[in-house]
């Protein structure tokens, strides 16, 4: 398996990172999940866009070769070396290296490592998966990418071990977003999503399915919605890059049509959109 680290390709085995890296100290690190369809890539402007505003509010500096246009050229490497046109990209960008001490240095080196994964395929969970519902205890940086993420993970793993899919966050009485993708809910032929702040992440599929309701004439409305509003929801969905969009089929006890018409219209698009991109 053919990896990326700082500016070069290489086999996975040859690639090393050191134990004072700030990203395995602290967790300081950011990264992107992109996809690839047939071995083109989607959306990186846009994920490219979102990893900039990351570094900058971290203060992590990214070198000045790695551009997006190198960026770009490098998965396509990485497709092809490791000929794997359906994949997912992972990209992380960590601090770099420093002797532990909880300030940082200015003018650090970061670490950037890419290699691909090979892309799921989620027929079954299309049908619908069941959510559950817990306090969001994340920090007030949520809208970040960062790869600290234990909340999320600690969250993700406690539901996978009640066989729920899922884990979606509610803080003071509010939906923000799942352990790992945004919400959407469907409610008299609306959709509805929380509004953008530092408690959710501007997702990229969030705004793709925006988008796409646009064209299809939906409207799409983002605004707070109430924990106590569940039961008056017609459809959900989670979106994000690894799962494009999954229908819930209940959250905790509460039941809902999956897959609903309005979910299905939309990942219809969707897929269109996905061959068309194959075929450029
Ligand atoms: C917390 C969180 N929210 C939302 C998303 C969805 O983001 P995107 O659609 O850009 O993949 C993710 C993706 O991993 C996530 O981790």
């Amino acid at each position: 398996m053919y990896v990326y680290q700082n500016g070069v390709i290489k086999k996975k085995e040859d690639a090393a990172l050191s134990i004072d890296d700030r990203g395995y100290t602290f967790g300081e690190g950011i990264y992107e999940v992109v996809r690839v369809y047939g071995g083109r890539v989607f959306t990186l402007a846009d994920h490219w866009q979102r990893l900039k505003r990351s570094a900058d509010e971290m203060e992590i500096l990214l070198p000045d070769y790695f551009t997006r246009k190198h960026c770009m050229e490098t998965i396509s490497q990485l497709v092809e070396k490791n000929n794997q046109p359906e994949s997912w990209v992972y990209l992380q960008v960590t601090r770099g290296v420093q002797f532990r001490s909880h300030g940082f240095l200015d003018n650090m080196t970061p670490m950037i490592t890419m290699y691909l994964i090979p892309a799921g395929s989620w027929e079954k969970e299309r049908q619908g998966v069941k959510v559950s519902l817990a306090e969001d205890i994340r920090w007030h940086r949520c809208d970040v990418k960062s790869t600290m993420l234990m909340a999320n993970t600690l969250m993700k793993t406690r539901a996978a071990r009640e066989g729920y899919f899922e884990v979606i966050f509610e803080r003071e009485g509010f939906i923000t977003e799942g352990s790992a993708s945004n919400v959407f809910f469907v409610k008299e032929g609306e959709l509805i999503t929380p509004p953008l702040s530092n408690y959710i992440l501007p997702g990229i599929t969030r705004s793709y399915i925006m988008q796409l309701a646009g064209r299809l004439s939906l409207k799409c409305i983002e605004r707070p919605v109430k924990v106590a509003e569940l039961p008056t929801m017609d459809e959900i969905f989670v979106t994000a890059t690894g799962i494009e969009a999954i229908p819930v089929s209940a959250v905790g006890q509460l039941d809902y049509r999956s897959p609903g018409p309005v979910y299905t219209q939309l990942m219809d698009e969707f897929n269109q959109d996905i061959e068309k991109l194959k075929w450029l």
